[in-house]
């Protein structure tokens, strides 16, 4: 594929919602386009106005995941499947089980698997055996990291165990009532590599908080200490952020320009 423009597509919107609005826009010209796609889920908080947006658009019977498939980015190890953080529950509370997907075509990561490698391995396999992801939403740690790629990942990396950084498991105490101990050391997550795969990628971050991580996404040098930055790499990388996520950008106003003049408004 070649690569469309000199970087990732930066669009910087008032709040979550707009964000939330342009990215089920993708997410409906895919299905529309291709009803049998691939989509690949992000946990996190980031991403719940999207799902928000793409339950409320099933609801109206303005869409319908009927016939797509799905893979999560990331699975916690060492969790009990049935625990409600568990992120195969996450996915289904926030918005699989809240549309018409298939609940046999929804995949996630073992993360209770005893051959962890063997459950990498077949991970890949099965993304593989679907055609690939479609579209992938990801959301970004304050670190710099996507999906459970920590800093210093490597940047050609496939589905693998990975240990959780100090900061990761601070940043997610959130989800397990503060409680540090609580949130697991490891997790299975998709690799950098299994990524840069999908076709098109569409990241959302809000918040001051993540400001250094998307300047550095998308106008730092392409690091392994910050993980995101291997999207400037890809062909088709749409990042959406707030004005507080946006903050650091040193190129923001050429960014709001840009997508302003976009002759095809509002496609990305
Ligand atoms: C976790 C997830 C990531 C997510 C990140 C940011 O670490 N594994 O996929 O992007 O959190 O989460 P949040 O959107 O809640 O800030």
């Amino acid at each position: 594929m070649e690569k469309r423009g000199p970087t990732v597509e930066v669009i910087i919107k008032q709040d979550a919602d707009e964000l939330a609005r342009l990215a089920a826009d993708a997410i409906g010209r895919l299905l529309a386009r291709k009803p049998d796609a691939v989509l690949g889920l992000a946990t996190g908080s980031s991403p719940l106005p999207i799902y928000a947006e793409l339950v409320r658009r099933y609801e109206a019977g303005q869409m319908s995941f009927s016939r797509a498939t799905a893979f999560t980015l990331d699975e916690y190890v060492g969790l009990d499947p049935e625990h409600p953080e568990a992120y195969r529950n996450v996915i289904r509370r926030e918005l699989t089980g809240r549309v018409d997907f298939d609940p046999g075509a929804v995949h996630s990561p073992h993360g209770a698997a005893e051959n962890v490698a063997a459950a990498c391995q077949a991970y890949e396999d099965a993304i593989a055996m679907a055609g690939g992801v479609d579209l992938q939403i990801l959301g970004v740690g304050t670190d710099g990291h996507i999906a459970f790629n920590e800093p210093a990942s490597s940047l050609a990396s496939r589905t693998r165990i990975k240990m959780l950084t100090d900061q990761t498991r601070r940043d997610n105490a959130r989800f397990f009532d503060g409680d540090l101990d609580a949130v697991p050391q490891h997790s299975i997550t998709q690799g950098l590599g299994t990524i840069m795969a999908a076709r098109h990628l569409v990241l959302i971050a809000t918040g001051e908080g993540k400001a250094a991580a998307i300047e550095q996404l998308v106008e730092g040098p392409v690091s392994a200490l910050w993980p995101a930055t291997i999207m400037q790499h890809h062909p088709h990388a749409t990042v959406l952020v707030d004005e507080a996520a946006a903050g650091r950008l040193s190129r923001a106003e050429y960014y709001r320009e840009t997508f302003a003049k976009k002759p095809e408004r509002q496609q990305f």
